[in-house]
């Protein structure tokens, strides 16, 4: 018996990899985060499974319902939004898994920065503005932040900032990023990217709230930074005519015109 801890993407139900899919249909329990998790995915149970929606529970009743399938050898589908390493609770799930025997598997999936990322058609790494994404989110109440972990410090390296949980706190976000960041800066919020309701709002620091209004109150992302304008940014040397690399090298003297790799069939040797 094996909890199966599944990352079940951003919203749209194809977003869920292959393997997630079929230790799915495997298990004869699924526990879902119901909150987000989109039901279109549960048809993937099996008949007759056992689905239990966990969002109204605390974690020593899922953990009970974990026992229960242990007990009596059913695998288990666990899963969660999004991708499991960013605020999912695996943690502490896994950890009361640990100290009980109870064997764990971890599938990732697709995680809302990403999808929003895609439906904003957007590469948050652009050469020249930004080389870095920081997954972060404000203080909620129920949770606070590490010492250090604040919008400012973040601020501070230019990266492009993927914040969650936090389109509530958007007028603190604003007023602690622009000064680094400048007034100008580009601002996107992503409203249940991949969701058919998928909703888009590009900005700048300075009238990012005005668009917001009252729509969107929750499962929103905020990415700000640089890389957001999608211009002005300089071409990687991966894709350049003249630059010397293991799959293209330029001259008979080249580090790499010696080089080979069986599998990719792209040697030179
Ligand atoms: C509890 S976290 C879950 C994050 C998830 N584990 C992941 O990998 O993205 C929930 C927050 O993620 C963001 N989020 C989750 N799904 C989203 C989506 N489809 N579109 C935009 N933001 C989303 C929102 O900021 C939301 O408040």
């Amino acid at each position: 018996m094996t909890v199966h801890f599944i990352g079940a993407g951003p919203g749209a139900p194809d977003l869920l990899t292959l393997r997630g899919r079929d230790i799915i249909a495997s298990c004869p329990v699924c526990l879902y985060a119901g909150s987000l998790v989109p039901q279109a995915i549960l048809e993937h149970c099996p008949p007759n499974a056992r689905i239990v929606n966990t969002a109204s529970m605390d974690l020593d009743q899922i953990v009970a319902e974990i026992r229960r399938a242990h007990d009596a050898g059913q695998d288990v589908a666990r899963l969660h939004s999004g991708d499991l390493s960013v605020w999912s609770a695996m943690g502490e799930q896994l950890r009361r898994l640990r100290a009980e025997g109870i064997p764990v598997s971890v599938t990732p999936g697709v995680p809302a920065f990403a999808a929003a990322a895609a439906a904003l058609g957007a590469e948050l790494t652009l050469p020249g503005l930004a080389q870095s994404v920081v997954l972060t989110r404000t203080p909620g109440r129920a949770s606070s932040m590490p010492e250090g972990e604040t919008l400012t410090n973040f601020a501070a390296t230019g990266a492009t900032l993927a914040i969650h949980l936090s389109i509530q706190n958007l007028a603190k976000v604003v007023d602690d990023l622009t000064p680094a960041y400048g007034a100008d800066c580009p601002v996107a919020v992503v409203y249940r990217a991949s969701w058919p309701d998928e909703t888009i709002l590009r900005g700048t620091l300075a009238d990012i709230q005005d668009k917001l209004g009252d729509n969107i109150q929750r499962t929103a992302l905020i990415l700000v930074g640089p890389a957001l304008k999608g211009e002005g940014f300089d071409e990687s040397c991966l894709y350049a005519v003249d630059y010397d690399r293991r799959y293209r090298p330029q001259s008979a003297d080249s580090p790499w015109a010696s080089w080979s790799d069986d599998t990719e069939g792209q040697g030179t040797s």
